[in-house]
């Protein structure tokens, strides 16, 4: 591990390297203890300078050039560099290595886990294998063999096509795997294990047979078709949509327990974290089996964007990992909509800004700003962000919105086209889109530089004699002056609720409803003519940009627009923006040592959602969900977890009370008869049900708590055992609760991803804070439950991040305890795993907000924290900018 303090390294100081590698051989005598791995690799001169390679951790056995033993060798902070006569042009270079893949807690490079061997390379992992030039930038050729003990590694898998196997003398067994295209070092993977496979053949488009394949551990396989069957969807939609073909005739996903992160898209060969693969209606909910088809997805898609087409450097990372959540998103709505119509269409973008915001606007809000393409980074495993991710995928949506579905899968023709089997920049990508399409993206490229989210305020004016109605929008940059290039969706609502046609000064008379605006100055004045009374304005619909939209609407403009406003997602919002006054509010008086009240014309507008039956309950569940608490914390200031749980508690109750019946009624009307199937008709209906028992049980309504207990501890599958038993956690009904949750461990002990269900409902629950047990204590006393582990990345997640993110009023106490407890963790995580230990530090990094006493108590641990000299690379960068 590194611990010293790590160099900070800049966009702009990129250099190609002197030496690239144009095919590497590899050879692996795997063992759990004492991996061996010979690694030739023909290198060719690119430049002036020696040939660099990169290695962590290795225990060096032999060097050769062409043959001879190295002579010229120097040890750097990074790896090794070796000179090389000037004149030669190729080299031939083998370097034997030994690493002990048992050691490796980290996870990164080659390690153990539940018997098997497994890689991570992505981003520098590959350099804890061998030693390599490991950048994307070095596009090689590889043939590798894998050897093993038989019994032990009965499988061996590595990256392209199987072209040998067989037995060796000692029970030992080969494997030799060939990738026919060049791909950089982060794209390699392999895996030895005592695994079993589901299988399927397909036909691509252009008629060439592909075998499919998802392996998983013994006992596991009624729980990969999901995967497989979300494989074989993206693979359809990406030919019919993009016209990419699979490009192997053999693609591989193997579920793995311990994973640092969701999955990683190795060449042919996909590794996942076992929770994004492994399915069946007893263990998994709707939620697991839509994130499952959607990582599927991504990981699929990433076979183009990605690996076909790769990254120059880490600061591009967006070019394939926006691009990416982009097509699955685009996936997934297109798959909810095919089942569920349009309105299914509309959740899913609600769900992806929910993210979005809860998420990425707090990040992009605090120290760890950065643009979608970062300036700069000291550990780069702290840049697979929100922001890289989610914002960046916004960036290519507004892209997809400015230049149409055709215009969009022109530019991607062209930059296939283009840049084919080459490691490349975001600037490649918008060129192709420009050029494809005939349109200056100058301006659009600030968003590759912007940091911290943009504010569009917006002002009306309405004047009846002209009939005439002026929107004046204007943006506000946090980083700067110059405007961005910004779409808005926008429309105007008449007093009765229907939609206006929109014509702009000097227009013919027009019949669109909703009109796409480009912003491209701070300031754009809009005139429409021939409104005859004060409309509303509904804008931003669909959220057309990664904007705070700033406009003045009071309680009965929301109310309106949660009732009116014809773009489902901006009806959503309008919901979300009262919510959001009426618990700020409410807060406020909290922390003033009041009792929060609930106003009524708010019970009126969320009654009449939830008795609107035109509405989907899909869509009235996500429109009745409050807005996350994360993003509460946020927007309040300073942000007081313990005021806002508060008043949390008591509208939760009030809904819960006051709307009984109609919760109860539904709940009845609902029920989905028949099997589980994963549909998003079933699935809305299943959503709503328990979010009404969720109201329910914050109210401790009898009926409501009887129907929850029954739900978790019958005979159902796990949507709605789980939806139920995480009504009741949250509830005054602590000795119901107790059983649920008894029999919930008793149902699932032996099976960990299950049991990862079970730690975070309980580190995330509510009312212990009213009872005798804190969520501390109990979380303390789970560390030593039998299904617990420290080594198991989920397993983290699941106990200290729900505690640490989805608990913010027990995490934050006022006596401190959760801050000690936090500390404590991070200190024992960063000797085993840095990178799951600086997501957890990470957790705090918005202290300067909360509460002044708060925020000392913070402050106290992070400095503590930082005096230890042991710290990684990755834990003391998001301290260091915590602090500030
Ligand atoms: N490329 C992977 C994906 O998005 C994630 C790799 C994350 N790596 C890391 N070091 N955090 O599918
Ligand atoms: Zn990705």
């Amino acid at each position: 591990m590194k611990t010293e303090h790590a160099p900070t390294i800049r966009r702009t100081d990129y250099q190609p390297l002197a030496w690239t590698v144009e095919a590497v051989d590899l050879y692996f005598t795997l063992d759990a203890t004492a991996t061996v791995v010979r690694n030739r690799m023909r290198c060719r001169r690119q430049g002036t300078g020696p040939l660099v390679l990169m290695a962590e951790g290795l225990e060096r056995l032999s060097l050769t050039i062409d043959g001879a033993p190295a002579e010229t060798v120097r040890e750097t902070d990074t790896g090794l560099e070796i000179d090389l006569p000037d004149d030669a042009d190729e080299a031939v270079v083998e370097v034997v290595t030994r690493c002990d893949p048992s050691a490796n807690t980290e996870l990164s490079g080659l390690y153990h886990s539940g018997g098997g061997l497994y890689t991570q390379c992505e981003a520098e992992g590959f350099r804890r294998i061998t030693a390599y030039p490991d950048r994307p930038d070095v596009m090689a050729r590889f043939t590798v063999t894998l050897e093993a003990d038989k019994a032990a590694f009965p499988v061996l898998l590595s990256n392209g096509n199987l072209v040998d196997s067989g037995d060796l003398a000692d029970g030992r067994h080969f494997a030799k795997w060939d990738d026919p295209f060049l791909k950089p070092s982060y794209l390699f993977a392999l895996v030895a294990a005592d695994l079993v496979v589901l299988e399927r053949r397909e036909t691509t488009r252009s008629g060439r047979e592909v075998l499919l394949q998802v392996w998983v551990e013994d006992g596991n396989l009624d729980r990969a078709g999901h995967a497989m069957d979300s494989l074989v969807h993206s693979m359809r939609w990406d030919e019919a949509t993009f016209g990419l073909e699979l490009d192997l005739d053999r693609y591989m996903i193997v579920a793995v327990s311990d994973f640092n992160m969701g999955a990683m898209e190795n060449k042919g060969l996909n590794l996942f974290n076992a929770k994004f693969v492994l399915a069946k209606p007893e263990t998994a909910t709707d939620v697991d089996y839509e994130h499952i088809e959607s990582v599927v997805a991504h990981e699929y898609f990433h076979n183009w964007t990605g690996n076909r087409v790769t990254c120059r450097d880490w600061f591009q990372l967006t070019l394939k990992e926006g691009l990416t959540v982009f097509r699955d998103q685009q996936f997934s709505a297109d798959m909810l909509a095919a089942a569920g119509g349009e309105s299914a269409r509309a959740v899913k973008r609600i769900e992806d800004v929910r993210v979005l915001r809860t998420a990425q606007f707090p990040e992009d809000a605090g120290p760890m700003a950065h643009p979608i393409r970062p300036d700069e980074y000291q550990a780069i495993d702290n840049f697979y962000t929100a922001t890289v991710y989610e914002k960046g995928a916004e960036v290519i949506r507004m892209l997809h919105t400015l230049l149409g579905a055709e215009g969009f899968r022109n530019g991607m023709d062209l930059y296939f086209s283009y840049h084919d089997g080459q490691a490349v920049t975001c600037d490649d990508f918008v060129e192709a889109m420009s050029e494809a399409n005939g349109v200056d993206l100058d301006q659009f490229m600030r968003w590759y530089s912007q940091r911290g989210t943009p504010r569009l305020r917006a002002e009306g004016r309405f004047d009846a004699a002209a009939r005439q109605y002026t929107l004046t929008l204007t943006q506000v940059r946090p980083d700067g002056d110059a405007p961005l290039h910004i779409p808005v969706a926008l429309g105007l609502i008449g007093p009765k609720g229907a939609d206006l046609p929109l014509t702009l000064a000097g227009e013919a008379v027009g019949t669109v409803t909703t009109r796409l605006v480009e912003l491209k100055d701070t300031t754009t004045t809009l005139v429409f003519e021939g409104i005859d009374a004060e409309p509303v304005p509904s804008l931003l619909r669909g959220f057309s940009a990664p904007v705070i939209l700033e406009l003045e609407e009071d309680d009965r403009r929301l109310a309106f627009r949660m009732a009116h406003d014809s773009d489902p997602f901006n009806r959503w919002d309008a919901a979300q923006r009262y919510m959001l006054r009426v618990i700020l509010a409410m807060s406020a008086d909290a922390a003033k040592g009041e009792l929060p009240q609930v106003p009524e014309p708010f019970m009126s507008a969320f009654g009449a959602l939830l008795h609107n039956e035109k509405l989907d309950p899909a869509y009235r569940a996500v429109a009745l969900t409050l807005p996350a608490e994360a993003y509460l914390l946020e927007q309040m200031s300073p942000a007081d977890p313990v005021a806002l749980r508060r008043a949390l508690i008591v509208l939760m109750r009030h809904l819960g009370e006051r709307l009984a019946d109609s919760w109860l009624g539904l709940d009845t009307r609902l029920a989905v008869a028949g099997d589980y199937r994963y549909h998003p008709a079933d699935a809305g209906r299943r959503a709503l049900r328990s979010l009404g028992l969720r109201y329910l049980c914050a109210a401790g309504v009898s009926q409501g708590v009887e129907r929850a207990l029954a739900r978790a501890t019958g005979e159902s599958h796990m949507t709605d055992r789980f939806g139920a038993l995480a009504a009741l956690v949250n509830s005054p009904a602590s000795a119901e609760a107790a059983i649920a949750l008894a029999d919930f461990e008793r149902r699932f002990a032996k099976d960990a991803l299950v049991m990862d269900k079970w730690f975070a409902i309980q580190a995330g629950a509510w009312r212990w804070i009213d009872s005798a047990q804190p969520a501390l204590a109990r979380i303390e006393a789970l560390m030593g439950h039998p299904a617990f582990s420290l080594s198991n990345p989920n397993k983290i997640y699941a106990l200290f991040g729900a505690y640490f993110r989805a608990n913010p009023a027990e995490f934050h106490r006022a006596d401190g305890a959760g801050y000690r407890f936090w500390a404590d963790r991070i200190r024992d995580l960063n000797g085993r795993n840095p990178q799951v230990a600086s997501r957890m530090a990470r957790v705090l990094e918005n202290w300067r907000r909360l509460t002044p006493a708060l925020q000392s108590a913070a402050q106290a641990q992070i400095k503590a924290l930082l005096a230890d000299k042991a710290l990684s690379a990755d834990v003391r960068e998001v301290l260091e900018k915590a602090l500030g």
